[in-house]
């Protein structure tokens, strides 16, 4: 399988709500993730839901390396795969900042998010995950959760004004820089 297509604004299946992972620790979410791994070094991206393959499950991957060169200035999250995650608000405090998304592609967009937030879950193998996180690692948590309950980014917007086309909003960025 290894790269697959990721769907874009648009498409149907990018709007459900998706289900809860049953299954841990099975062949079928091993190479799932395996594939969605594949498929978001390959688009550069900080993230990548299963919905946003055609995937209709409670699953993220996330998280920035070292060498990323779309976020050469950005925090490193560590590497992490997140199954039916609750993400709660830790305090009222928000921060907006600039978003994209591997299914927009070529748009960024400034999003309100929660400034801290807690966020339990899974990984593969059943084992539980308990963060409280802030800055960018909120931000990127709260992005792909979001993708789990059929939210896209432009829907989080406020202010259209800090809406447009990447080479435009940053020139110089390289045209295929989305998340
Ligand atoms: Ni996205």
């Amino acid at each position: 399988m290894g790269v697959r297509e990721i769907l874009k604004m648009g498409d149907p299946r990018l709007l459900r709500m998706a289900q809860p992972v049953t299954d841990f620790d099975s062949d079928v979410l091993h190479l799932l993730i395996t594939d969605m791994l594949d498929t978001m070094l390959a688009a550069n991206g900080a993230g990548l839901a299963a919905p946003q393959i055609g995937v209709d499950l409670q699953l993220v991957i996330f998280g920035s390396h070292a060498r990323n060169p779309r976020y050469p200035d950005r925090p490193v999250v560590p590497p992490t795969v997140l199954v039916n995650p609750v993400i709660t608000p830790m305090g009222a405090l928000e921060e907006k900042d600039w978003e994209g998304c591997l299914s927009v592609p070529g748009l960024r967009g400034a999003v309100p998010r929660w400034s801290c937030i807690r966020y339990t879950g899974f990984d593969q193998y059943g084992d539980p995950i308990d963060r409280t996180v802030d800055g960018f690692h909120a931000r990127v948590v709260q992005h792909e959760c979001d993708h789990l309950m059929g939210t896209l980014y432009p829907m989080r917007m406020r202010d259209f004004t800090q809406f447009g086309y990447t080479e435009v909003l940053f020139p110089g960025t390289a045209a295929d820089q989305d998340d």
